[in-house]
């Protein structure tokens, strides 16, 4: 891999030192990063390169003193002052950027990485420009952009605009860290590496998918935010609108960049968008209110810090669409996201037809003669397919029963995190697995008419839930002719009940 320096905007906030640099120690763990690198903070705040190295190790396995892998890796990284709203200042960063260089014997190949607040998203790519920082004509320059993009279409479109003015779109890499999740990719491989599912992953065969991404924890802090935000356009614009497009595209025709997310840009201009008539009935929104969890009180969501007492802001939406395909016509997708609900859960659940007939006795317990195979994206990693089987004995009374697939049982092998993978491509220029432009802004054509009625005012219901439970009782009635799933931390369990 080519030598690089990667520069983080906003590098003394959260994000560097919960993800990235914990990242990047892993990929230096593996040797993967390239022999010659440097990383670069930038922020506002005065800290020398040891102020800076110090905060970083707030989140690393080990400590400095009792590992010296850390302490070296550490050497790779510095620190720059920069008044990052600032054009002027960026004579200086380049500068700087020009003798790190000189100094590490790294050429110009940069990675910018915009860790801030999104306010600076627009700022920095035009400040960069002007001082030609941009152009990819010695090395190469690359941009990551963290979530959110735009917080409605109309600013994903003009954030687009203003990005490529400075950048080509191959050079500009939007995250999206579910589509770092190994699981996530495995989908991939699941569906195009094995002759087995591809022939019944259409409507023929599937009666209907379903997608859990629930969360245990609530706002944890980030009320201000988040009650800007709510589960739809926080959760469901991105990461469950990508594991969609993974669920439902088309086998791309090589594994490349644009071949796949050509695909799933296809998926998403295939959403049939909800109307404003039908959003009662396909749509339903709660907020948790305070609870009592294995006998502790918990605190409604209008009573967090930061949150408006009167918020009206979803922290649970479940939904109900349809991707007007040849190969889903009439299959409907549900979808579901929530914090504050029993469990931390994401999974994609392929729910196979009924048997025309019914020939045998169900057990209790065969809650339902659909097969499923759940895609189980965390926690306990890993595959199930439920099926039914002839209960021992006499007669012919069917149960349910699995046959499962645990990442753990692959004994030692690494998952890496999903911060590790997405920078390592890109710093190897694969952008497979970031969101292209025109498909973030198809994503918006399908949540902003949803979230236009979310904010007009009284004339949708949001409903309470008790923090801890599975969201609204009203969730269930979006789903015809079938239960949602209530799976539990261990992938071989589920049933409404099961441990926290
Ligand atoms: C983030 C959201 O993008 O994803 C958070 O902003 C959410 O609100 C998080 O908690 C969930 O990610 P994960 O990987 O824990 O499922």
């Amino acid at each position: 891999m080519e030598s690089q320096i990667l520069v983080i905007f906003g590098a003394s906030g959260d994000l560097a030192k919960r993800k990235l640099i914990p990242a990047l120690y892993e990929l230096s763990q593996q040797d993967l990063l390239p022999e010659k690198f440097a990383v670069l903070g930038v922020s506002r705040s005065a800290l020398s390169d040891e102020d800076f190295r110090e905060r970083m190790t707030e989140f690393l396995p080990e400590s400095r003193e009792s590992s010296p892998d850390i302490e070296t890796f550490l050497q790779r990284l510095s620190y720059f002052t920069l008044q990052t709203g600032e054009a002027a200042e960026y004579e200086r960063l380049k500068r700087h950027l020009e003798e790190l260089s000189a100094a590490t014997g790294i050429p110009p190949n940069t990675i910018y990485y915009l860790a801030t607040p999104p306010s600076l998203y627009e700022v920095i790519p035009r400040c960069l420009n002007a001082v030609r920082l941009c152009h990819s004509d010695e090395g190469f320059r690359r941009l990551i952009v963290e979530k959110p993009f735009g917080t409605d279409l109309s600013s994903a479109q003009d954030l687009n605009r203003n990005l490529l003015s400075y950048f080509r779109e191959d050079q500009i890499y939007r995250i999206d860290h579910y589509l770092g999740k190994e699981t996530v990719q495995n989908m991939l491989v699941t569906r195009f590496a094995n002759g087995i599912f591809e022939p019944i992953w259409n409507l023929n065969f599937i009666h209907h998918v379903e997608i859990t991404s629930a969360e245990s924890l609530g706002v944890e802090g980030r009320g201000g935010y988040y009650d800007h935000s709510g589960a739809l356009r926080d959760m469901v614009q991105s990461h469950l609108l990508q594991l969609v497009g993974l669920v439902a595209m088309e086998p791309p025709v090589v594994v490349e960049a644009d071949a796949i997310r050509n695909e799933v840009l296809k998926v998403f201009q295939s959403l049939r968008p909800i109307t404003p008539d039908q959003i009662t009935k396909h749509v339903v929104r709660g907020q948790y209110i305070a609870s009592t969890i294995k006998g502790d009180p918990v605190k409604g969501y209008r009573d967090e810090e930061g949150v408006n007492p009167l918020s009206r802001t979803e922290t649970f939406v479940a939904l109900k669409f349809f991707i007007d395909s040849w190969r889903w016509g009439g299959v409907p997708f549900y979808i579901r996201t929530g914090k504050k609900l029993p469990a931390r859960v994401a999974e994609v659940v392929i729910h196979f037809k009924r048997p025309p007939r019914h020939l045998f006795q169900y057990e209790e317990n065969a809650l339902t003669n659909y097969n499923q195979l759940i895609l189980r994206v965390q926690p306990d990693e890993g595959i199930v397919l439920k099926f039914g089987l002839k209960v021992p004995g006499p007669g012919f009374r069917v149960q349910t029963v699995n046959m499962d697939f645990h990442y753990d049982d692959l004994g030692n092998s690494h998952l890496p995190s999903a911060y590790a993978r997405l920078l390592l491509d890109c710093m190897q220029g694969d952008a497979t697995l970031f969101a292209r432009g025109d498909a973030v802004e198809e994503a918006w054509k399908f949540i902003q008419p949803i979230s236009d009625v979310f904010a007009s005012g009284l004339d949708m219901p949001i409903y309470g839930y008790p923090a801890g439970t599975w969201g609204p009782e009203e969730a269930e009635g979006i789903v015809d002719d079938a239960n949602w799933r209530y799976p539990c931390k261990n992938l071989s369990n589920d049933g409404t009940y099961c441990e926290l």
